[in-house]
């Protein structure tokens, strides 16, 4: 096999009380990229579609991570990267982890699978880091093994997959304005007070336990976010009305996705989750600020082949 074309979905990252270490992954939407294997050795970007993104190599998320791959490996032959790109830079819901997963899972396939999905995560927060500046692995982890996944810890990297409800969905709204990550983390403060911080495990335990359970009541009393929602909402046009609009919607819970300004609300059943979706449509159809909405299964499978 010498070319390939995968489907690289968009992820939510923190998913309200787990900042930096949890994350999952959607179906609705995700970018398109082909790879091919070509005689010159070293890695190309050779066709960017859908946003304006940088060719070179060094300054490319794919190609960041693709290199950190090759570099490892070092085979007397190269790689292309085609980027179809739906998922737009910015948005908060891991466009440049897409980038970062695809471009390592494609030339993984191509290869004959010599590293596992930990590895190709990896190898895919070196592209990340490019964009956030910082290395962090909630996005590239959810793209790369689907469903909720867990970055127990960085170094050594230590992936743990959590189970959700089937009928678990995901209502996403993105207003299109761009909030670069790097920018939304300097927002932040260095310290955290330590009965916040005891309310935030609190909650992220029960959160990972509600999932473990099918316990969608745990999970509504356990999706909030103490520590990074008061600064970072700041940032999010009319977040507070979005938030309170999917609660009212029968949402179990809704909080900022990644650095946003994308806003997620988590749904038991598909028919809330249209519900939330219409309620949500209707704060953002009077402000005047365009906006997409995606509501979506948690996708399981994560990066695939086309
Ligand atoms: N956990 C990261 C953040 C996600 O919220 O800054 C973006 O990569």
């Amino acid at each position: 096999m010498n070319e390939i074309k995968i489907f690289s979905p968009a992820t939510v990252a923190n998913v309200a009380c787990g900042f930096d270490v949890l994350g999952f992954c959607l179906d609705s939407v995700g970018d398109e990229m082909t790879i091919r294997k070509v005689d010159k050795k070293g890695i190309k970007i050779s066709r960017i579609e859908g946003f304006d993104l940088p060719f070179e190599t060094e300054l490319n998320v794919a190609g960041v991570s693709a290199l950190a791959m090759y570099d490892a490996i070092n085979p007397d032959y190269g790689f292309e990267i085609e980027i179809y790109k739906n998922i737009k830079p910015g948005s908060g819901i891991g466009s440049s982890a897409a980038s970062a997963a695809g471009s390592v899972f494609g030339m993984n396939e191509l290869l004959g699978r010599p590293y596992n999905k930990t590895e190709l995560t990896q190898f895919a927060i070196k592209g990340e880091a490019l964009a956030n500046d910082c290395e962090v692995a909630d996005n590239v982890a959810a793209a790369l093994f689907g469903g909720f996944t867990l970055v127990k810890s960085l170094s050594p990297l230590e992936i743990l997959q959590i189970p959700s409800p089937d009928n678990l969905y995901a209502t996403i709204i993105h207003p299109q304005i761009e909030i670069k990550t790097s920018v939304s983390r300097a927002f932040l403060p260095k310290e955290v007070k330590l009965q916040d911080a005891i309310t935030q495990w609190a909650n992220f335990g029960s959160l990972i336990h509600s999932m473990h359970t099918n316990n969608y009541e745990l999970m509504r009393r356990s999706l909030h976010d103490v520590i990074i929602e008061p600064h970072r909402s700041k940032l999010i046009p009319h977040y507070l009305d979005v938030k309170n609009e999917a609660l009212n919607a029968g949402a179990l819970g809704s909080g900022i996705s990644g650095s946003g300004p994308s806003v997620f609300s988590l749904c038991k059943g598909v028919e809330t989750a249209n519900n939330v979706r219409d309620a949500i449509k209707k704060v953002y159809s009077k402000t005047g600020i365009e906006f997409d909405i995606h509501v979506s299964r948690i996708n399981t499978e994560g990066v695939k082949v086309l």
